[in-house]
């Protein structure tokens, strides 16, 4: 099967898995674990931070972030199909006790604008106070869409004019730096809580850290703690990370060219692929004018062994391009793809 369904599906290389293996480990709730003290200080560095904490899965660095940044009662806003608010069943409202305000937007991307019409100061009596804005970067929803450099200083001055608090959701953050040339320091510097999640193109088993200023990150690592995410000889696993920092962030630019190429050849092929969305490693393709419901292109799709997944966009399917799909793959799927859908050539 070319599996195209999401860049989580990568496995481990013989390389990682020897990396792994070689670990030095220690107790990590204690902090002992060098393996995990190396991940965390690179990764502070990479994003801009002070600190880093080590947790199982971005999910839960998305929620220790968020309550870490507010008070229960409080609000916070985003993009209305930004992972926080369909895909983490709610966890906003359980386990940071937050409100969630949605923007619409086109591309994932609101502005300052919406932001001002948005924002509620909060009184005493009546009004949730809005605490947080979070800004998902790339944006899974909109087709991995990378927000650009000027447009995250826009919303950053803003949301300090309003005294709020400040989280990236950068679990592909490092694929916006690839695709856009801004190094992800200079991306997550800006925030005050970063995401980085190392199971998506950087190709390791699972984890994912959350970074942020010293003081945010004690009370982040007593919240891991609290969640149930403080491990004993996890460099086993961060190991993996380390070796990903090492070996895996240039090569998401092949990821990503792949992805355009599958794009173009499936837009050649007469396969409604907007070709704009095409600026990191996902390919959305627009089921519409095909006249199929998702469920039956999904499974026309694996008959011809090919996997793709279900967007928060009803009518749309995705291609995710990854360290496991090569330039074989991509021109076996420009072929495939398009019988299974029964898309016609363009002319
Ligand atoms: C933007 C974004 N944030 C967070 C996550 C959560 O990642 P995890 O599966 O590691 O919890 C995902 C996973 O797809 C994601 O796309």
């Amino acid at each position: 099967m070319i599996d195209l369904r999401s860049d989580t599906k990568t496995k481990p290389t013989p390389e990682m898995r020897a990396a792994i293996a070689a670990a030095e480990v220690g107790d990590e709730q204690r902090r002992e674990d060098p393996t995990v003290n190396e991940l965390e200080r690179r990764v502070a560095e990479l994003l801009g931070q002070e600190e880093a904490v080590f947790v199982p899965t971005a999910t839960m660095a998305n929620e220790i972030a968020l309550r870490t940044l507010a008070d229960p009662g409080g609000e916070v806003v985003a993009e209305e199909n930004s992972h926080l608010f369909v895909s983490e069943l709610g966890g906003p409202a359980v386990h940071a006790g937050l409100m969630t305000r949605q923007l619409r937007c086109p591309n994932g991307r609101f502005t300052p604008e919406q932001l001002r019409e948005t924002v509620r100061a909060g009184d005493s009596t009546h009004t949730p106070r809005t605490s947080i804005v979070s800004v998902e970067n790339t944006n899974n929803a909109s087709g991995g869409r990378v927000w650009p450099l000027e447009e995250i200083e826009a919303i950053v001055a803003t949301a300090r004019e309003l005294g709020l608090r400040l989280h990236l959701d950068g679990a592909r953050v490092l694929n916006a730096s690839i695709a856009s040339g801004v190094p992800a320091a200079q991306i997550g510097a800006h925030f005050d809580t970063v995401t980085l999640c190392l199971s998506k193109g950087l190709g390791c088993p699972l984890g994912a850290l959350l970074a942020g200023s010293a003081e945010l990150m004690t009370t982040a690592r007593s919240l891991k703690h609290l969640f149930g995410g403080a491990m004993r000889q996890a460099g086993i696993v961060a190991a993996a990370g380390v070796y990903a920092l090492d070996h895996n962030i240039e090569r998401l630019a092949e990821d990503h060219a792949r992805a355009r190429r599958l794009a173009e050849g499936l837009f050649e092929a007469g396969v409604p692929v907007d070709l704009e969305q095409v600026e990191t490693n996902f390919v959305q393709v627009e089921l519409g004018p095909l006249g199929l419901e998702p469920a039956e292109a999904l499974e026309r799709l694996g008959q011809q062994g090919i996997g793709l997944s279900m967007t928060a966009h009803p009518t749309k399917l995705r291609a995710v391009t990854h360290l496991d799909v090569g330039d074989e793959d991509i021109e076996q799927a420009v072929e495939l793809i398009p019988r299974a859908l029964g898309a016609l050539a363009r002319a």
